[in-house]
């Protein structure tokens, strides 16, 4: 049984994501004071995109910039809350969930599966891209290119962030948010209704979450967690916690790349495993997802559209006010507990300032950041009257449509119906026509093995279009 062996493994075996320890979702923060901070050469040197945090001067601050009325009684010391911290108090889960229980938060669930069913050999590697020769993953391609959604012929980015890729990066016709905070109509960055935030988790589950689950329960809020598809082989109990909570479960990808550097494929085996592993764990499927580091672009978001996931980022003003607590950054000692604070204090102000409500990037993949969510962030956000939510709710949605089991398409139809007209092609036609792939400047479907259903024929140029 996995779940055993997994608790065993040393915090050591928890990955950092990314190219530096820095790497958190785009969000290096860059000094924006005179003060070049050895971290913030670093992130620069490692080539992470550098979108700052909210207002945000240095995350390496030693104090805060405001005074702190509230927060949680056992909250640990914010002065012990560091990279180097060595306490690793986890606590149980909170329940345990039963299999074959019915979620009674989410309306039309099926029963839970077992979580013993969840064995590592029927996955791909942890953490590793997956492969895309695999029966799973040719299938999955064969529906994206079935979906009627046009996928663009952009070119894959190469590892290193905006400045690593200045054509690109400048090219605003590919939307790529992370360098330019494009969006499009079918992204989510904020929530319609003032003061209304909508709460998210990525990167977990991890040792940590059942503290978070813990806090999040004894103070009756809900959160949508990005979860990261090899966490989720790693911890399904934990998954199966957060699920039968009521909260809102979203794919983060298997293994955490930068999405723009892969290829057509290897994004759709990233989204489509974890779509897998989250509805053998919890019996649903999701159908939101958010791209590690914020790194998409038409051409990641036109497949995850086409897999039926919703891009989610999180709020951005402009690019120095982006809705980022850095807290990721603290495990990696490149961020203090009291910058991240600071950051916090600042999406406050903003989020009084906009007409809409808010997304904010946090983590549970680490102890230091659940310790800042549970000791600080929550209290204070809750002080402030917020409306705290999954982001499924502040859509105004119910959690049902979180799901495509229990979705009814009334409120929250399939980001890729409507969209497929008798010009582009009825779901199934490209597939019908016995030529659904193409190669395209080194990012297209680029299909290994024979099958005759994915195999390029004479129909490239109007296939490639619905690709
Ligand atoms: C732990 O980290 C903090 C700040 O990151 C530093 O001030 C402190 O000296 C470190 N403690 C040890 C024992 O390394
Ligand atoms: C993404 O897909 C939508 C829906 O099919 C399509 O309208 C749009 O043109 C596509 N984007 C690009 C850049 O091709
Ligand atoms: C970004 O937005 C913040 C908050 O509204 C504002 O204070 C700041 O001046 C803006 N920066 C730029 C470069 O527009
Ligand atoms: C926020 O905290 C302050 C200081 O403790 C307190 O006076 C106030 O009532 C709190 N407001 C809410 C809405 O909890
Ligand atoms: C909702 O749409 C999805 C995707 O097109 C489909 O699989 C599902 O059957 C639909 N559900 C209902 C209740 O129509
Ligand atoms: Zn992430």
């Amino acid at each position: 049984m996995l779940a055993g062996a997994i608790f065993a493994l040393s915090l050591t075996g928890l990955p950092v994501y990314g190219q530096s320890a820095s790497s958190s979702a785009a969000s290096s923060s860059v000094a924006s004071s005179s003060v070049a901070t050895s971290s913030a050469a670093s992130a620069a040197s490692s080539g992470a995109t550098s979108s700052s945090v909210a207002g945000s001067t240095n995350t390496e601050a030693t104090a805060l910039t405001f005074s702190l009325t509230v927060t949680n009684p056992t909250a640990i010391p914010l002065a012990s809350i560091t990279a180097n911290e060595t306490s690793l108090a986890t606590i149980p889960l909170p329940s345990t969930a039963t299999p074959g229980a019915t979620n009674t938060f989410l309306s039309g669930a099926p029963a839970l599966p077992n979580p013993t069913s969840i064995v590592s050999s029927n996955y791909p590697t942890l953490d590793k891209v997956p492969p895309t020769d695999s029966d799973e993953v040719q299938q999955w391609i064969a529906e994206v290119a079935a979906s009627g959604i046009s996928i663009p012929h952009i070119t894959q980015t190469v590892l290193g962030g905006c400045p690593a890729n200045a054509e690109a990066a400048a090219d605003t016709s590919r939307c790529w948010w992370s360098c330019t905070g494009c969006v499009r109509d079918t992204d989510v960055q904020e929530c319609p209704t003032k003061l209304t935030w909508g709460l998210t988790y990525d990167d977990g589950p991890s040792f940590y979450t059942p503290n978070l689950l813990t806090y999040l329960t004894a103070n009756d809020l809900s959160a949508t967690f990005f979860t990261v598809g090899s966490r989720c082989a790693q911890f399904p109990v934990t998954l199966q916690e957060e699920f039968m909570a009521g909260h809102q479960i979203a794919v983060h990808t298997w293994s955490h790349p930068y999405l723009t550097t892969l290829t057509n494929e290897q994004v759709i085996a990233e989204l489509g495993w974890t779509k897998k592993v989250i509805k053998d764990v919890t019996g649903v499927t999701p159908n939101m997802m958010r791209p590690p580091y914020g790194d998409i672009d038409d051409r990641v978001r036109n497949i995850s559209i086409a897999m039926g996931l919703t891009p989610v980022m999180w709020t951005r003003i402009n690019a120095t006010a982006t809705f980022d607590t850095d807290d990721f950054d603290v495990h990696g000692g490149l961020a203090s507990s009291y910058g991240v604070l600071n950051n916090w204090q600042n999406i406050i102000t903003q989020a009084n300032e906009i007409d809409t409500g808010f997304i904010v990037l946090e983590h549970d993949l680490f102890e230091e950041t659940v310790q800042l969510a549970t000791g600080y962030i929550l209290p204070s956000a809750m002080n402030q009257s917020f409306d705290i939510k999954p982001v499924i709710n502040c859509l105004n949605k119910p959690l049902s449509d979180a799901y495509i089991e229990t979705n009814d398409n009334s409120t929250n139809p399939p980001a890729a119906s409507g969209v497929v007209t008798l010009s582009s092609g009825a779901p199934g036609s490209a597939s019908a026509t016995g030529a659904a792939s193409s190669s395209n400047s080194g990012v297209g479907l680029k299909v290994s093995g024979t099958s005759t259903a994915l195999t390029l024929s004479g129909g490239f140029a109007f296939i490639a279009l619905f690709l």
